[in-house]
């Protein structure tokens, strides 16, 4: 039945306003239930996020801030209202970052806190993801745990694609995803046995190992019914729901209409208001957000707007129905109609789907997302070619229909609706016989903020004669190319009486070339070109294959129609083998048990307490920074005049106020000092050069940017490339030399003379870099920071202050991920709050937003490889000549150190006999980059691996046996005279790699695939692993511990090692439950901090486990030594009687441990003398496929199998966590992060709208991990091994399977042996490896248009 669209008075225009008044009639409390409990706020903010309500007002802590632009779920809650129109209550899942809380006025909220909790009882979801082992840092589960428990609340029993389309929004740097869906398959109606046992193939040889990581049958069974009700008040009377409600401050004004009447009233009368539904425009748009005053008209309610109208040949949807609402409406009719009538709903549903992420599509409105006019949106040129057409009204002008077309979007982001109009709905045709559509976009990116950067996406339309193959009608439509959404109609004309055949494709192909004008802006300009004759290819496809070859005219080859297909992604499945602890072990023992990290029911319930978690303390101010927006300038003035005017804003700080040391210089004078705050110059965009302290965040952070600071620019460098034709370098200089390369060069069989490229990467930790200073009595002051290294951070905060050491207690219970980002910049945070807390007399609090945090941390190093490498004809490796180039940014840091590590593992896992190494610095305008996650070695074996893969191209050898050749052999020693301790293990991982894996028998099957396919290519590759643990400085390999027994038998442990997720704290409970033979229930460790430990060493290079579990075991073995005599003289006696007896003999129960790596001298680099600078190695191998579509450069990694070598894992669950994860953050690194910056060295990438970290769709449909059995480490902590890097470098494998993709498309055009492939591989790189005819032959980084974006 047609409810038709309303229409509203005559056509009349006359009454335009120009100026916004506010009506005053009307004034509202805000009526929100949040977690059950009925919240009446007469005094809401209409500027306030819903994530800052929970947060700061409710001191609801749970929902964490990680991005503030719906990028990555951390902040995801539940929304429950009634909705009139279907008349049942509704439950989904929001991000509540940029949610307005004036939205939810007669709606009810559920965050993490609502669910369950540690006082009362876990909700399944959060038992499920702990017990699972799907957390490390945590900072990521409260949203995980939400997005599940809706999906519940929904669908009680989904199925796994249900329960990954419900997380694709939800972003984790830690896990790797794996455990997370494993622990929530249990919610389905299969399950998950927890035994991956069950997926192993019969006659596994393997099967002498354990496998499974957690106990379903544990888990307290999940009752859909136990939940949470909805209010009663709100579903039973309509009163927050009808009616128009205001909510106002003194800057903005919130009103809320029901009907279109009452909307098109507010619109007339104040035309300048801004309509929102979703707000995921609105709330980000720097227009609307400088409005003064702000009126916001929120359409989300109005019942006109959301009504569904659904006809044979049309759907016809209300503006404001939401995106998800619309796949369901969709989804539906595709079901009822023949497939030729549903094909439009049909593949605008496909679209949909990829649009966003659940959050987003369940507030979201079609109308809005139509209305913000963006180039790149997905569904405009579906909706454009399906012949859409709209409905909009005006008070005086009535109604009147419009249709999708050019003259629609007028201008970037600009339609046709005059200001008084609304729209009311949205009319989409049903699909005729004989009419095709498709949509596309390369699946892999998310970049969404146009302005910067763009890529492409297409929709087709097609409608051929009955029974020929001749086109009647055609629309090409293409998004990204232009400021707004481009009609090809001049293509589309051309082709109109045109028979579908290759004729007609190759004429179109060079029309895309010639007749449209891709904008410059957003670069890639050659890659999106590709991709527009690319699409249109694939709906040639299409077409033919679905009408040509019924006409029996034409027919697809069989190598062209793979391109049919998706890149497949099947849901994943997994297998993780670790070795049984040993016979004999007691039950009580937890040493080599899966157990589960100590802090799991905290972090899953968002009881955990971070550092911006920390309860205010009266008074407290809030620190913004103001920062640098010139890479090299020198600083004439600032004035901070219009910031300090505001109220609430107490006083600016700058490097004027700083008692003690400012300047960090730099050892070598030639080279830049480091400054807590830029006193008379800038040398990188985000240099902090004050900060303003004002009572509240928003408005630190709205007065810093009022601050007007006037620069005098000097010349600056941002890439490699340039620091080479500037001759700009640090002077440290790390050389490496063994025998003579050049004549050894001279007489090899082969030599390859290359340069590759490896991209920097971001740390992108979920919790961005926090700190709170507490000036205390006598002049001490507390620093509570999210540091990895509170020693380096206290004496830092000393000097800075001009105060002892001893006066400054810097402390940490945990952090949301470091991965090497929180050692300088956190001590540079503490710093420049302690010089604001001191300066006041007050608590100040300092968390940088994401983009802040992007672009004032250093990221890892890029590096530019120029190698020469000889080897013999049967692939022995000869000579190596490598020099690493690494931009180094803008001071000299730790990149000397980086360097160093760098030149002295460059070799990997083969045995080079003559070489020069060598690495440069590049000094650069970026901030300084520093220590991630492998600190320099995963760029030097991406390197290393690539070259081995140009030396297999170049000489035919296969790669994986040039591989096997050269790998390192008992009795060797490294480059740097390093004894390889169980080199052996290297051989075993690799062999049981390529075993497990089926490596052969895949290799057999992926060059058959290839042989039939043109444009889907598989690729398989397998790479080796030598990794060293802990750090080549003697000094910093120490560690002590402190640990007290109390009279009734519990442990207190204290260290000086910081816990983010990688389960130091879990790992030291176990090791002093080991030595007191008592439960680790009984243990507990609660924070670290300077003033129990003094003097720790950094938790970083994959060491903390050895160092600081090694000071725990000491410590515990010293008290357990003092009891002796007492359990001696009384053996049955209980760990209680012991301790009582002790105490009363007045034996101290309290011991510290001090543990050092023996024998660590360091590499003697000015003699090239060999001495230990290691301890021990670590070995694995890895081994990987991926699909590659070569005509848009999209992949999928089908499939992984890793085997590592950890000796004995002191915990297998652990272990295995930080190898996937680890693995994934080393598959963003080599084929998805990429950093860019502008040309004045902004950094563009600066959010996950923009930088893409992987996603849990990015996982391997199948990843399994091997933990080598039988490798115990004579050296390690209970034989154990460090892993928290070694992984990371293992997932090289996947760009190089890419690159074996490549190689057979490349084969396939005529292209054979060696060819460049950059890291990270992207679609872009991809693509342009790929040439055919839709591309130009464009194959390495130098031909990548640069012109737009500076890769560092
Ligand atoms: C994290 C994230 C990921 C995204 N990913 C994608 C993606 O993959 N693909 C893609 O295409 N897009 C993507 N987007 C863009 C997204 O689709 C749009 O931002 C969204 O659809 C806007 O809807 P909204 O209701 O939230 O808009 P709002 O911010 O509420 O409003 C948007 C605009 O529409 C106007 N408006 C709304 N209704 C009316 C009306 N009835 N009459 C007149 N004017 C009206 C508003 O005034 C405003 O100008 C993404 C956005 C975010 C935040
Ligand atoms: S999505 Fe809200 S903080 Fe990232
Ligand atoms: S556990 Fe997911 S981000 Fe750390």
């Amino acid at each position: 039945m047609s409810r038709g669209n309303p229409c509203i008075g005559g056509h009349n225009t006359e009454h335009t306003k120009s100026t916004m008044e506010v009506p005053k009639t009307y004034k509202d409390s805000l009526v929100v239930y949040v977690n059950g409990k009925k919240i009446c706020d007469s005094d809401v903010d209409p500027d306030m996020t819903l994530l800052s309500y929970l947060r700061t007002k409710l001191r609801l802590t749970g929902s964490k801030y990680s991005c503030g632009e719906g990028g990555c779920g951390a902040c995801t809650v539940m929304l429950s209202n009634y909705d009139d129109q279907q008349k049942k209550i509704l439950h989904y899942a929001i991000n509540a970052c940029y949610t307005p809380i004036c939205a939810l006025h007669g709606m009810a909220v559920t965050t993490v806190e609502g669910i369950g909790s540690t006082r009362t009882k876990l909700h399944p979801v959060q038992e499920r993801i702990g017990k699972a082992h799907g957390l490390q840092c945590g900072f990521c589960t409260p949203g995980m745990v939400m997005s599940m428990y809706t999906l519940l609340r929904n669908n009680p029993q989904p199925n796994t694609a249900d329960i990954e389309e419900s997380l694709v929004g939800n972003l984790c740097r830690c896990t790797g995803y794996r455990p997370i869906i494993e622990g929530f398959k249990t919610f389905t109606e299969s399950g998950c046995c927890g035994n991956p046992s069950a997926c192993l193939q019969p006659g596994d040889e393997y099967n002498d190992m354990v496998s499974g990581l957690f106990t379903p049958s544990d888990f307290a069974p999940y009752d859909p019914t136990q939940e949470i009700i909805f209010p009663s008040e709100l579903q039973l009377n309509d009163k927050y729901r009808s009616g128009v409600v205001q909510f106002s401050s003194s800057t903005t004004t919130w009103i809320r209409p029901t009907t279109l009447k009452d909307l098109l009233r507010l619109k007339f009368e104040i035309p300048d208001a801004v309509i929102v539904v979703g707000n995921a425009e609105v709330g980000f748009d720097p227009t609307v957000r400088k409005l003064q005053p702000k009126i916001l008209l929120s359409a989300s309610r109005v019942a006109e707007l959301l009504q569904i109208d659904v006809s044979d040949d049309a759907i016809t949807f209300g503006s404001s129905v939401s995106m998800a609402r619309m796949c369901e409406v969709l989804k539906k009719r595709v079901e009822d109609l023949p497939s030729c009538n549903g094909q439009t709903y049909a593949e605008l549903l496909n679209m949909l789907h990829q649009v966003g992420d659940c959050q987003l599509r369940n507030v979201s409105g079609i109308g809005s997302h139509i209305l913000s006019a963006s180039p790149l949106s997905d569904l405009t040129p579906l909706l454009m070619a399906s012949r859409t057409t709209l409905i909009v009204a005006s008070l005086k002008g009535g109604s009147r229909p419009l249709s999708l077309n050019s003259s629609f979007f007028v201008n970037y982001r600009k339609t046709c609706l005059t200001k008084e109009e609304v729209l009311v709905s949205i009319t989409i045709p049903a699909g005729l016989k004989n009419e095709y559509f498709a949509g596309y976009k390369v699946k892999k990116q998310v970049h969404r903020r146009d302005k910067e950067v763009s890529m492409v996406n297409a929709g087709f339309r097609a409608l051929l004669e009955g029974k020929t193959n001749i086109l009647k009608e055609a629309s090409l439509i293409f998004g990204g190319i232009g400021p707004t959404v481009v009609i090809a109609n001049s293509v589309s004309e051309k082709m109109c009486g045109r028979k579908w055949d290759e004729a007609l494709l190759k004429d179109v192909q060079h029309m895309l070339g010639t007749e449209l004008q891709l904008s410059p802006q957003g670069g890639m300009v050659e890659y999106r070109r590709s991709l527009l004759r690319s699409f249109f290819f694939k709906f040639y496809l299409k077409v033919l294959n679905e009408h040509c070859e019924r006409m029996s005219d034409s027919s697809l080859s069989d190598s062209d129609r793979p391109v049919l297909l998706d890149v497949e992604k099947l849901p994943s499945k997994s297998t993780q083998l670790y070795q049984e602890v040993p016979t004999g072990q007691p039950q009580s023992d937890p040493v080599g048990r899966p157990i589960i990290l100590e802090s799991a029911c905290q972090l899953a319930t968002g009881e955990a307490v971070y550092c911006d978690d920390v309860p205010p303390e009266p008074g407290e101010l809030h620190m913004a920074l103001v920062f640098s927006t010139r890479p090299h300038a020198k600083i004439i003035s600032v004035d901070k005049s219009a910031a300090l005017s505001l109220e609430g804003v107490r006083c600016y700080v700058d490097a004027t106020d700083v008692p003690g040391k400012n300047t960090w210089p730099a050892e070598n004078p030639l080279d830049e000092d480091s400054e807590t705050f830029a006193s008379d110059k800038v040398i990188h965009v985000g240099q902090p050069i004050g900060g303003i302290l004002a009572e509240t965040q928003d408005l630190a952070r709205k007065a810093a940017k009022l601050v007007k600071v006037l620069y005098e620019d000097m010349d600056y460098v941002l890439s490699i490339e340039d620091a080479i034709k500037r001759n700009s370098f640090f002077q440290h200089v790390r050389h490496l030399e063994g025998g003579d390369v050049a004549a050894e060069l001279e007489i090899c069989d082969h030599v390859l003379e290359e340069e590759v490229y490896v991209g920097a990467q971001s740390h992108y930790y979920m919790e961005t870099q926090s700190c709170i200073a507490r000036p205390q009595e006598r002049d001490e002051i507390l620093i509570i920071a999210a540091s990895q290294n509170l020693h380096d951070l206290q004496m830092s905060v000393a000097e800075t202050l001009n105060l002892p050491a001893n006066k400054i207690t810097a402390k940490i219970r945990r952090l949301g991920g470091g991965f090497g980002g929180k050692l300088e910049p956190a001590k540079h945070m503490a710093r420049m709050c302690a010089v604001a807390a001191k300066k006041c007399a007050k608590p100040v609090r300092l968390s940088l937003g994401r983009d802040e945090d992007m672009q004032f941390v250093g990221t890892r190093h890029a590096v530019l490889a120029k190698y020469k490498v000889g080897w013999s004809v049967d692939g022995k490796l000869k000579a190596l000549q490598l020099e690493l180039l690494l931009n180094g940014g803008c001071t000299e840091g730790p990149s000397s150190w980086i360097a160093d590590k760098m030149v002295a593992h460059s070799c990997n896992t083969y045995k080079v006999p003559v070489y020069d190494i060598k690495a440069r610095i590049c000094k650069t305008n970026i901030s300084s980059c520093g220590s991630m996650r492998g600190v320099g070695t995963p760029k030097s074996v991406a390197v290393m691996e690539m070259i081995m893969d140009a030396m297999a191209r170049k000489s035919g050898i296969k790669p994986e046996k040039i591989r096997e050749i050269n790998l390192y052999k008992e009795g060797d020693v490294d480059n740097v005279n390093q004894e390889l301790l169980d080199i052996q293990n290297l051989r075993r991982c690799w062999d049981e790699c390529l075993q497990r894996s089926d490596y052969y028998q895949r290799r057999l099957y992926i060059d058959n695939f290839n042989n039939k396919s043109r444009w889907k290519k598989k690729g398989l590759a397998v790479v080796p692993l030598k990794r060293c643990i802990g750090f080549e400085v003697p000094f910093l390999n120490q560690a002590a511990a402190l640990v007290h027994i109390y009279l009734d038998g519990s442990v207190l442990i204290s260290h000086g090692g910081i816990e983010m997720g990688q389960g130091l704290y879990t790992k030291t409970v176990q090791i002093a439950s080991r030595v007191f033979r008592i439960p680790a229930e009984r243990i507990h460790i609660n924070e670290t901090s300077s003033d129990k430990v003094p003097n720790s060493t950094p938790t970083a290079a994959s060491s903390g486990t050895d160092l600081y579990g090694n000071a725990v075991r000491i410590a515990c073995e010293i008290l357990m030594e003092r009891m002796e005599p007492i359990i001696y003289e009384n053996p049955k006696g209980s760990w209680e009687d012991w301790v009582g007896t002790a105490f009363m003999r007045r034996i101290s129960l309290s011991a510290s441990g001090f543990f050092k790596y023996p024998d660590i001298i360091g590499f003697d680099w000015n003699n090239l003398k060999g001495s230990k600078g290691q301890y021990y190695f670590s070995y694995g191998a890895a081994c990987c496929e991926v699909e590659v579509d070569c005509l848009t450069g999209d992949h999928q990694l089908k499939r992984t199998d890793i085997v590592m070598d950890v000796g004995d894992s002191l915990n297998p669950a652990l272990d295995i966590g930080q190898i996937e994860g680890g693995f994934m953050q080393g598959y963003g690194l080599y084929t998805l992060e990429e950093l860019r910056y502008s040309k004045e060295g902004k950094l563009l990438t600066k959010g996950p709208g923009m930088y893409r970290i992987p996603q849990i769709g990015d996982i391997p449909s199948q990843f399994n991990v091997t933990l080598l059995k039988g490798a115990p480490n004579k050296v390690g902590l209970y034989s154990s091994k460090g892993v928290g890097e070694p992984p990371l470098h293992l997932a090289f494998a996947a760009h190089l399977a890419i690159k074996d993709a490549v190689s057979s498309a490349r084969a396939d055009a005529g292209l054979d042996g060696q060819f460049r492939l950059d890291s990270p591989a992207t679609p872009e790189r991809i693509r342009l490896a790929c040439p055919d005819e839709f591309s130009n032959k464009l194959n390495n980084r130098t031909v990548l248009d640069c012109e737009f974006f500076i890769r560092p």
